[in-house]
């Protein structure tokens, strides 16, 4: 019997498509970016210092941003999200005393190093965090912390985005070690992500592709959260606009009595992310409102919690600590999307319309 055998199927290490390749790849690039975190304590001292902190970016690296800049408020530090493309309403800011965290995978996003260029031309001293050594955003960056994902060829963001969550995380428990807590508790949770990123490919997939089935013919979907697993949302609605090109909206869970719940009727998925701990009761009180109105409720729960039994589909996520948490999460989210755009028929490496790298304005 002849072996089917083709160049392409060779890179892809026999996966079917980049992004699955890739979404499976995340306990090694995690490893390794774990492994390789360097200058994580200049990183902290000096955006402990400083009075505004931006954090910039753009698609899922934003999203990245997002999860980080909650983070940031609970030392106390005054976190400034910008999106990339909309920095210049925030200009008038810019000061020297101040820091920015500038995420970009590639590196060469142009609007994120506009961002960059107009903060430093004020004094901002700006860290970036990218996955391309010698990047354009490296040469105007103050400091540079790596992300160690490997070469991403999928257009969708997925170990780049996880291994970007890795490293804030790790730069947010060197600030909290750098103020004097004990941090030895957050730094086994970030050693541990690999093999929590493991297990939650390995435990979720199956789940993935089942609702993919069941969600392929939808035309629009919700995803909520509350709290930390807002950017988790965000994420997740992103990457099934991304490649399976079905409508999907995230918004924090408690806005749904303002508008989005009078689109709800019977069938309509609300997907709700229950990553974040101090937040589930309300959210679940979400679910009972949408359940009310007829919506398909799915929800990425913790493992062994009884919050599978309220939603009409639950994927069950590896019990973690909260930082590790947006990480594991948002996997099966990256293979419902991957699944669904199979299920519709489209290539989820090439989506339409969209590039890996966004260099014109
Ligand atoms: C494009 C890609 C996204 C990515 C975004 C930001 O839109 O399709 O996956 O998140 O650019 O890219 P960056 O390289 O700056 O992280």
């Amino acid at each position: 019997e002849e072996i089917p055998w083709s160049a392409e199927m060779a890179t892809k290490g026999g996966y079917a498509h980049f992004m699955l390749k890739e979404i499976y790849e995340q306990p090694e690039s995690l490893a390794t970016t774990v492994a390789g975190l360097e200058g994580l304590e200049a990183a902290a001292a000096s955006l402990l210092s400083a009075r505004n902190i931006y954090v910039v970016g753009a698609g899922s690296s934003l999203h990245a941003g997002l999860v980080f800049a909650q983070l940031l408020l609970r030392i106390k530090a005054t976190p400034v999200p910008v999106v990339a493309s909309e920095y210049a309403a925030y200009e008038p800011l810019f000061d020297k005393g101040d820091a920015a965290v500038a995420i970009s995978q590639s590196g060469e996003t142009i609007d994120t190093i506009k961002a960059v260029r107009a903060m430093r031309e004020r004094g901002v001293r700006v860290l970036s965090v990218t996955n391309v050594v010698g990047s354009t955003i490296t040469r105007e960056s103050d400091v540079v912390v790596y992300t160690r994902a490997g070469p991403e060829i999928g257009v969708a963001a997925t170990k780049t985005f996880t291994t970007q969550v890795a490293t804030l995380s790790a730069i947010y428990a060197a600030m909290l070690k750098a103020l004097g807590y004990d941090t030895a508790p957050m730094e086994r949770e970030i050693k541990a992500l690999p093999d929590l990123a493991r297990k939650a490919v390995e435990n979720t997939a199956g789940a993935a592709k089942d609702l993919a089935r069941r969600l392929k013919a939808k035309p629009s979907a919700y995803y909520l959260g509350r709290g930390s697993a807002v950017p988790v949302a965000m994420e997740g609605a992103l990457k099934l606009k991304e490649v399976a090109y079905i409508h999907a909206e995230a918004y924090p869970a408690g806005e749904s009595k303002h508008g989005p719940i009078a689109l709800v009727e019977d069938g309509f998925p609300v997907l709700f992310v229950f990553s974040d701990p101090n937040t589930r009761e309300k959210t679940l009180s979400n679910v009972a409102e949408m359940k009310a109105r007829g919506a398909y409720t799915i929800g990425t729960v913790p493992a062994r919690s009884d919050i599978a039994k309220r939603l009409d589909y639950a994927i069950e996520v590896p019990e973690s600590g909260e930082l590790a948490a947006p990480i594991l999460h948002v996997i099966p989210l990256q293979l419902l999307a991957y699944f669904t755009a199979v299920e519709r028929g489209y290539d989820p490496d090439k989506p339409r319309n969209l590039a890996k790298t966004v260099t014109v304005e």
